[in-house]
């Protein structure tokens, strides 16, 4: 694709005359946009750049290994791994509202990223991969209502008091565009291909309080269910999958006994951008075998539903 060749080429450009002889640490997710940003800003800077992966103990099963392998063996990319979750469990204890939690989230990564440049001896910029829907959903409108849908972590989430500032270099492209970059930057298509997944992770799939015991559950669920969806040969046709471990307990019966435990919903969402999105036609066949297969394996979840919201009106998380 010349085209993106050539965005690569004059994005490196912007990143060296941005940056100059700073140092830059960029936060990496596990997902696709932070792992371009990074790659890109290693072509642009070299050894000026150093990641940080933060686990937040949010993420899905096997999640962070699968990052850390990526850029400490496949890129050489120095990459510091900080295992933040007892941090991130504590702050989050008995919160319950959702832009609470997405805001209490972000001014947590800034408090690790702040703290890992001062371990590298201080830095000068922190580097996001904030995309482009993201600046859009999370700014107030002017013209109409004031209303902010949500704030992503990664754009209303930074306190003032951070000192480090940002490189965005992805912030003009949409979702199709980053992974052609990606590509062109050859990152492999496994990555390319991976399903968005938000900075505050499993954290906004837990509607309330969140805790390891529910945070276990639903790594369990998310894993059977995407495992099911990659035996059917559907990842590549859905957007975006996800088990959403509910605050709410039905009665159900298994074998002789009487079980009251919590319910999981389903979601999987067909989408070009992500501003837009429509539910995924799953058969009923996959559905149930899905359902029964969480419910058989996952102590906690005795009760399965699938959403079959579109968006608008609904968000594709649901928080
Ligand atoms: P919504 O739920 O707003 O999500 O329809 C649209 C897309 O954005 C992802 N998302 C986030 N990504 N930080 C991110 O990096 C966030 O705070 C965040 N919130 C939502 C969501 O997974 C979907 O792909």
């Amino acid at each position: 694709d010349w085209t993106m060749a050539a965005y690569k080429t004059q994005a490196i450009e912007k990143l060296r005359q941005q940056i100059g002889k700073g140092r830059v640490i960029c936060g990496l997710s596990g997902g696709v946009d932070s792992a371009v940003t990074a790659v890109l800003l290693h072509e642009a800077i070299g050894s000026q750049l150093t990641c940080i992966f933060v686990d937040t103990g949010m993420m899905r099963a096997g999640e962070a290994d699968e990052v850390v392998t990526l850029f400490r063996d496949h890129y050489n990319i120095p990459l510091v791994h900080v295992d933040a979750g007892k941090q991130f469990l504590d702050k989050l204890a008995g919160v319950t509202d959702p832009e609470t939690k997405r805001k209490t989230i972000g001014g947590l990564f800034i408090d690790v990223f702040d703290a890992e440049a001062s371990k590298l001896g201080g830095a000068d910029f922190l580097a996001q991969g904030t995309l482009y829907p993201d600046v859009i959903e999370s700014v107030s409108f002017t013209g109409g209502p004031s209303v902010t849908i949500k704030s992503h972590h990664n754009v209303g989430g930074l306190p003032a008091r951070m000192k480090l500032k940002l490189v965005e270099p992805l912030r003009e492209l949409f979702k199709d565009e980053v992974r052609a970059l990606g590509r062109e930057l050859g990152l492999p298509d496994v990555f390319v291909g991976r399903h968005p997944f938000p900075g505050p992770g499993l954290a906004i799939r837990i509607p309330g309080d969140i805790t390891f015991e529910k945070l276990e559950i639903l790594r369990k669920a998310d894993r059977i269910y995407l495992e099911e969806i990659r035996n059917a040969g559907l990842y590549d046709a859905i957007w975006q999958a996800f088990a959403v471990l509910l605050p709410v307990k039905t009665v159900g019966v298994m074998g002789d006994g009487r079980t009251y435990d919590n319910v999981c919903a389903l979601r999987a969402v067909t989408s070009t951008d992500g501003m837009t999105a429509d539910y995924f036609p799953f058969s009923h066949e996959f559905l149930g075998r899905a359902a029964t297969r969480i419910i058989n394996e996952v102590r906690g979840i005795n009760r399965v539903v699938y959403d079959i919201t579109s968006k608008p009106p609904g968000t594709i998380e649901w928080e």
